[in-house]
């Protein structure tokens, strides 16, 4: 029997701090404009997790959201995948955390780390795992809490990255019962070449310390367009999809310039990507569930639509998947 996994729920979360770029926040503290930042990103503000809110909370509030869009309940989840770069603990894993704080009793429970692109390489491990047989639903969670490793004295990277958590529930359905939807395909890329683009100058092994996000902000920048297009062109070769055929684009959201690069080298239509960087500025892992999941909850993305999902991060690592509704 050949199986699918399909998308059953999604479920999100925002923690209530509101930073914004004006001068009662950040443009207080650092040597920067509203200005600046609008243009050079598309960041209006980003949320931060209050004091002993941690990635785990997050993830708990998306994933059970998740759970009650999909009418389910935590023990018909048999594994829990983590995509982020902030644990709470350095281990166990934020989703062995996050399993027992649902009340998950069997199963798996892991992290993933990829950074930015975390939330693409979960979901293709997820959707290997359930379409071999050997899980039957699995909560995919991106969740960060970025603001923990910000050097928040740095103008060119603080003012980018914000907080929360997405969630999927996927299960596996029998070809026949789920219709054509349920993911298509993935396609997953790193060159390791390029650490010193974008790191974190601290880790349990070198330095003993958590340290704080450092990056070449213009030369990822350099990287990201073509990379990215090149991911989503695989991905939809591999399933015989053209771009014509998609109706959404779900993108990390890191720049909205580099969003728009993609739209226009892919030959894609703006009124077809969900955006949600003016509010939620990059959130790493967790920005392309949050992206689908307002795009769910406003009634944009339907049940059967076809969607594509793309991200680029830290490694570097990059890829994109599709996916029908
Ligand atoms: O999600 C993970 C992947 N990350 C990305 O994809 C991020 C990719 N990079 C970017 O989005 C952009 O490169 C940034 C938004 C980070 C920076 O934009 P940019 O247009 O590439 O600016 P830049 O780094 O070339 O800096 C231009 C100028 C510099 O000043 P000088 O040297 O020209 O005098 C910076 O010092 O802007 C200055 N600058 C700022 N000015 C005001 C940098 N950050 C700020 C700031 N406010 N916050």
């Amino acid at each position: 029997m050949s199986l699918k996994a399909v998308i059953r729920g999604c479920g999100m979360y925002l923690p209530e701090k509101i930073v914004s770029n004006s001068n009662e926040d950040l443009s207080k503290t650092i040597d920067t404009s509203d200005e600046w930042i609008r243009e050079r990103t598309g960041i209006h503000e980003r949320r931060v997790a209050a004091e002993g809110e941690y990635t785990s909370d997050l993830a708990v509030r998306a994933a059970k959201a998740a759970l009650q869009s999909a009418s389910l309940q935590a023990s018909d989840i048999d594994l829990v995948i983590i995509a982020t770069t902030t644990p709470d603990l350095t281990f166990p894993s934020t989703a062995a955390i996050v399993q027992a704080k649902l009340g998950v009793e069997q199963g798996a429970a892991f992290d993933i780390q990829a950074v930015c692109t975390g939330f693409i390489y979960a979901l293709s491990t997820a959707e290997k795992f359930l379409i071999c047989g050997q899980h039957k639903r699995a909560l995919v969670i991106g969740a960060e809490t970025f603001s923990r490793i910000l050097d928040w004295s740095d103008r060119s990277t603080c003012v980018l990255f914000g907080d929360g958590a997405g969630a999927f529930v996927l299960e596996a359905q029998a070809e026949e019962q789920a219709e054509n939807r349920g993911v298509i395909g993935s396609y997953l890329r790193c060159d390791g070449r390029m650490v010193d683009l974008l790191y974190v100058d601290g880790g349990v092994s070198s330095s003993q310390t958590t340290g704080h996000v450092r990056m070449q902000g213009n030369k990822v920048f350099r990287e990201a367009v073509n990379r990215i297009s090149q991911a989503m062109e695989h991905v939809m070769e591999e399933a015989g999809i053209s771009v014509k055929d998609v109706d959404w684009f779900v993108p990390h959201q890191a720049n909205e310039r580099i969003i728009q690069g993609v739209v226009k080298k892919l030959d894609l239509r703006s009124e077809q990507v969900i955006s949600t960087i003016a509010k939620q500025g990059n959130t790493s892992a967790a920005s392309i569930p949050l992206a689908y999941c307002a795009g769910v909850a406003d009634g944009r993305i339907k049940q059967g639509d076809l969607v594509l999902l793309e991200a680029m991060g830290g490694g570097l690592t990059w890829g994109a998947a599709l996916l029908r509704a």
